[in-house]
């Protein structure tokens, strides 16, 4: 679609317009004007004057215009180029520019453009509530991705054959890169994490000079050398050609490659309190960094000044102390209150984050957490040696009420008791979004 920049898009759908495209769908003559042309020939306002319609065609709504592609060649012509791990595309960062030159619509806004990833099994789950809370999880990061204007990929097949469980990530990660050039950061996370702040913004100014930005803590890792140092199954990663080496040199302790066998070994003897003897991603990633450090270490940010990928055990059973802090401050700031639209979310998300600052903030126990990860739950398996079903799964439900409170309230209601996911009340007018008045 024509765009004419900033606000004053003309209105193409008119009368005519409309009969044009339903003669271009209906047609059954071979000479059809090209969606372009049918553009071309869309009317302005001024124009049409009062009969013109708003125009509901052509752009997603964050002002990318997706029905054009220009002939030009790019990266997808090139018939030697792949999706797949071991053969990483050479020259990224020119191939994506150059995307991003015959696509300007895209180009606008891919500074920090956010992509979601996430994964499950192709199998339905051997846990009988292990696909609704699959569901439930999956809801959660549809519902963040959507107040925040980002896309999401669900996959559920397995990219490369090989590659299973913790090791399938890899593949996906690496093919997005190539479907998504318009995304500058790819956040993957885990099937079994979610988001439980839906204000929050990754603050990429932060990264400018980092290229992954993991969960974790340096000590850990460089003295300690644990193997849970850092939290490998939520992170961003940038979509450029650090990052495509980067993922070969990750895969290469794969499943997928001879070495398999060996490389549990070699992580075993690297890795102070690494007990189980498989290879396995996380034991990869922080082998990388203790191993390679001059390569990879300058570009991989080690994030702990907020909850990119928090331990649900510690986590659970502070939500309801964070719901009274959240609705203190609701009960002081007027503006809080006030209903909205969901689309203007992130106005009350800065409001909400300016109040927090003016009490003296930094102390992010107060403040939700923005994922929580329930590492070691297995919610489709349903296998978890050392912790309970109740543990795991009231745990859950808490969580996923918690999250979708702050979705609910936009929609007019809020669950009281989030335990119980059946319950449910209107938010009259005026109320703070929690259980009750403070
Ligand atoms: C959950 O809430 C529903 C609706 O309010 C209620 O009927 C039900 O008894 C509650 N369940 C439990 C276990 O409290």
């Amino acid at each position: 679609m024509v765009k004419t920049g900033g606000r004053g898009k003309p209105i193409f759908i008119g009368g005519a317009g409309v009969a044009l495209l339903m003669l271009w769908t209906f047609s059954p003559f071979p000479s059809l004007p090209t969606t372009l042309s049918v553009r071309r020939m869309a009317i302005s306002p001024e124009q049409d004057g009062a009969a013109a319609m708003p125009d509901c065609a052509g752009e997603d709504g964050h002002g990318v215009n997706m029905g054009h592609d220009p002939a030009d060649h790019t990266f997808y012509d090139d018939p030697d180029l792949t999706y797949t791990v071991g053969s990483p595309v050479k020259n990224w960062d020119e191939k994506r520019k150059e995307w991003l030159k015959h696509h300007p619509s895209f180009a606008a806004g891919a500074e920090n453009r956010l992509f979601m990833l996430t994964a499950t099994q192709p199998w339905p789950c051997k846990n009988p509530i292990g696909d609704h809370l699959n569901l439930r999880l999956f809801k959660n990061k549809v519902d963040y991705c959507r107040i925040h204007g980002y896309d999401i990929f669900y996959n559920n097949a397995l990219l490369h054959p090989k590659m299973k469980s913790y090791w399938a990530k890899i593949p996906v990660v690496r093919a997005t890169m190539v479907a998504h050039p318009e995304a500058e950061w790819i956040f993957w996370i885990d099937s079994d994490a979610m988001i439980t702040d839906m204000d929050f913004k990754p603050p990429f100014e932060k990264y400018k000079d980092h290229n992954l930005v993991v969960d974790g803590w340096p000590n850990l890792i460089y003295e300690k050398k644990s193997w849970v140092g850092l939290n490998a199954g939520v992170f961003f990663l940038r979509n450029c050609q650090w990052s495509m080496n980067f993922l070969e040199a990750w895969a290469e302790m794969g499943p997928q490659t001879p070495n398999y066998e060996n490389w549990a070994k070699i992580q075993m003897e690297t890795l102070s309190d690494k007990t189980y003897p498989v290879s396995d991603d996380q034991s990869g990633l922080i082998y990388l960094l203790l191993k390679e450090k001059e390569k990879w270490g300058d570009k991989i940010y080690i994030e702990n000044q907020y909850t990119l990928s928090g331990y649900w055990g510690g986590i659970v059973n502070s939500f309801d102390k964070i719901i009274d802090n959240y609705a203190r401050i609701e009960k002081k700031v007027v503006e809080l209150r006030r209903r909205h639209a969901e689309k203007v979310s992130e106005h009350y998300a800065e409001v909400m984050a300016e109040a927090f600052r003016k009490e003296g903030g930094g102390d992010r126990a107060r403040m939700r957490p923005f994922i929580t990860h329930f590492t070691g739950c297995q919610p489709c398996s349903g296998e978890h040696p050392g912790y309970s079903d109740d543990a795991c799964w009231i745990g859950m439900e808490k969580a996923l009420n918690f999250a979708d409170n702050q979705v609910l309230r936009n929609y007019g209601f809020v669950r009281p008791n989030l335990q119980n996911s059946s319950s449910l009340c209107p938010l009259p007018y005026g109320f703070s979004s929690y259980k009750k008045e403070k």
